[in-house]
């Protein structure tokens, strides 16, 4: 299907948060603390309310009351205490934004700075095993002898790669607008991944009722994890619009969103790989270290993956965490599965090359029955599917794998393969489907569409439940007011939000008016099984000789992820994962800056993102799986699936290209040369 929402989005119609038309609308503009640690002694916001147009200047002088479940980086101004470059230390309140950003400028804030510490490192005395990883994932698991594993080994390799802060640029920068009622209600337009949830967090910050609070968030211009838990600016909103009065809006730079919104943690990871002459893995050791900062844990699940991939008698995954001075790192589009099968998928390669074996080969002789890190079995697992006939599509028979030995010119030439996972999960959620006066069929639900085509997909889902054609299907989304939903993230919003709508409209089949669904107790029968999808990646690479430029003429995915509801949509989402994959591999990155804290990238021109002209031929297939154990649809999500392996196939391909392995990202030409 075409994009129901396209024609609005193209020609400029569509409201994005920061748009809504509000009467007496006003503007707040952040002050962003300028040490990385220690006190605000004093905040004098005199000279900024004699500027034009002021209307208040909030900040921890004055805390504005929050309820009792505030906390981390939504508890704003509630502590003196700085944890990091370019938190929310005060706001401004003006007329206009051009008034508000002037008059945060004349904020003079007093600092009481302390030494601070923002380098990772895997030998931080700071690092501790933290209770779990996200979501909630046992932090070591091991099973069988890894020592006696590696020394049995015919081919061992023992490496370890890095990769860097990485930041989500969604095209809407994040945005919010808040709007009290008479009777202390709130509406917040938010640029956000989930309204239930982002009404949730909002009143517990506030210390509201869920039920006076709104969020609506109809059209927003991407996410990638960044919008999916609240971010401060909505708070700030809320807490300015009922200081002054009046409705406020927030409009994120975007050097702002560096700060505040969230980041991908940098990761150091050790990888140790045994395997037999046939080889078969005889150990699998993935130990991940990373950041979070002191206001919350935030523990990526970094070797998680390594527990699904391979079948080997020993196995152990391991996650060590520092806190440091730094913000809060969040989700970026598959955490955890896309640093860690960067790091493992690479490890394999060099494995292959350790062991003689080819690398496609090396994952088909260790592909398990059941899940090696739970012993579960599969509810449906085609990764060599996917990887034989992604090496059909792609000519890798032809390969010769000896490294750095094709050259045109200046440019060396070079294929190479990666896995791709992703878990395939639901969340209970609620639908309502009920046939309007002229027959035809409305639905509702409080999904979010960040871009993914979620409004078209599951007006599809409702049309082809009712057998209805889908112009008669309109589906209403983006507002905390319709049926509770989960976020979108995770990779389970058409799971997730599909099952509610297929229940729904199947008992408005049989009531013929009005049909209600709540799956918590479906979702809450579902076997115990170990669900992934699966992927098989292949990228060719030309690297020049002369400048150490890495180009991507070619990035191929095969990709195993159930029954697929949409080709069209389905394609957008591969290609985009894959596209943001290879930015990661070749330009993607942020460098901390130890001297004064924060980040030295924060904007566009710093860090970079593929252009069209970056990304050569991207192709994307699938297999049609047939997985009865997932939901209604047979589907698995695919929104993160494409992003992880991207760099690992890509970091290969360089290595075959060039007879050099770099082991951390990006693959810059001076890592190259
Ligand atoms: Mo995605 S990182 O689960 O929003």
């Amino acid at each position: 299907m075409n994009r129901i929402e396209g024609r609005v989005k193209v020609t400029g119609l569509a409201t994005y948060a920061a748009e809504y038309p509000v009467e007496g609308v006003t503007y707040c503009y952040p002050v962003q603390s300028h040490i990385a640690k220690g006190r605000v002694k004093r905040v004098d916001g005199g000279p900024a309310l004699e500027l034009p147009g002021v209307l208040a200047v909030l900040s921890c002088d004055d805390p504005p009351p929050l309820g009792e479940g505030a906390e981390g980086e939504l508890a704003l101004f509630q502590s003196r205490d700085v944890a990091y470059r370019g938190q929310l230390v005060a706001a401004v309140v003006a007329d206009t934004y051009e008034n508000a950003r002037a008059a945060a400028a004349a904020v003079r804030v007093e600092y009481d700075p302390d030494d601070h510490d923002v380098r990772l490192s895997a030998d931080h005395p700071g690092l501790y095993k933290p209770e779990v990883v996200n979501p909630g994932f046992p932090t070591d698991t091991g099973h069988g002898d890894v020592e006696a594993g590696l020394a049995r080994a015919a081919a061992t390799v023992d490496v370890t790669y890095t990769t860097p802060v990485l930041h989500n640029n969604p095209m809407e920068p994040h945005a919010s607008l808040a709007v009290w009622d008479e009777e202390g209600g709130l509406l917040v337009y938010d640029g956000s991944q989930g309204t239930s949830s982002g009404r949730d967090a909002i009143a517990r910050t506030l210390g509201l009722d869920p039920g006076s609070v709104r969020v609506v968030s109809r059209h927003v211009g991407g996410g990638f994890g960044s919008k999916g838990t609240t971010r401060p600016q909505a708070v700030l909103a809320a807490l300015a619009a009922r200081a002054v009065g009046r409705p406020v809006k927030i409009a994120l730079t975007r050097q702002q969103m560096f700060d505040v919104t969230g980041y991908r943690t940098p990761t150091i990871q050790r990888l140790r790989l045994g395997a037999d002459a046939a080889g078969r893995l005889t150990a699998l050791e993935h130990v991940a270290y990373e950041q979070s900062s002191t206001l919350v844990e935030f523990a990526e699940q970094t070797a998680v993956p390594a527990r699904a991939m391979y079948a080997t008698p020993a196995l152990r995954t391991a996650h060590r965490l520092v806190r440091l001075n730094v913000a809060t790192p969040s989700w970026m589009r598959a955490p955890g599965e896309c640093p860690g099968m960067y790091a493992l998928e690479s490890a394999m390669d060099e494995l292959a090359y350790a062991a003689g074996i080819d690398p496609v080969e090396l994952r088909i002789v260790n592909d398990p029955g059941t899940e090696p890190g739970t012993g579960l079995p599969f509810s449906s697992r085609h990764l060599v599917a996917c990887l034989r006939e992604g090496a059909r599509r792609f000519g890798w028979d032809e390969r010769d794998p000896e490294p750095g030995v094709r050259r045109e010119g200046e440019w060396l030439i070079g294929s190479g393969v990666a896995s791709s996972t992703y878990p395939a999960r639901r969340s209970p959620c609620k639908a309502v489907a009920s046939l309007r006066g002229d027959g035809d069929v409305r639905v509702e639900v409080a999904a979010t569409d960040i871009g993914t085509g979620a409004r078209t997909v599951l007006t599809r889902i409702a049309a082809d439940t009712l057998g209805v054609p889908p112009e008669r299907v309109h589906l209403e989304l983006g507002d905390s007011a319709l049926p509770d939903a989960p976020v979108a993230g995770g990779s389970m919003g058409t799971a997730s939000w599909g099952s509610a709508v297929v229940r729904a409209c199947e008992e408005l089949r049989r009531d013929g008016r009005t049909g209600r669904a709540d799956t918590t107790e479906e979702v809450k029968a579902d076997a115990k099984l170990a669900r992934h999808a699966f992927g098989a990646q292949f990228a060719e690479v030309r690297v020049s000789a002369v400048t150490g430029e890495v180009r991507v003429p070619r990035l191929l995915g095969v990709f195993a992820a159930g029954h697929i509801v949409d080709a069209k949509l389905a394609r957008s989402q591969f290609l985009g994962g894959m596209t943001m994959g290879l930015g990661m591999a070749l330009m993607e990155e942020t460098v901390t800056d130890e001297e004064f804290g924060g980040f030295l990238h924060r904007d566009l021109a710093q860090y970079h993102v593929p252009a069209c002209a970056d990304a050569g031929g991207v192709e994307a297939y699938w297999l049609e799986e047939r997985d009865g154990e997932l939901n209604p649809m047979g589907s698995k999500g695919i929104g993160e699936i494409g992003i992880v392996g991207t760099a690992a196939a890509i970091g290969n391909a360089v290595y075959h290209a060039t007879g050099h392995r770099v082991r951390d990202l990006p693959l810059t030409p001076a890592k190259i040369l």
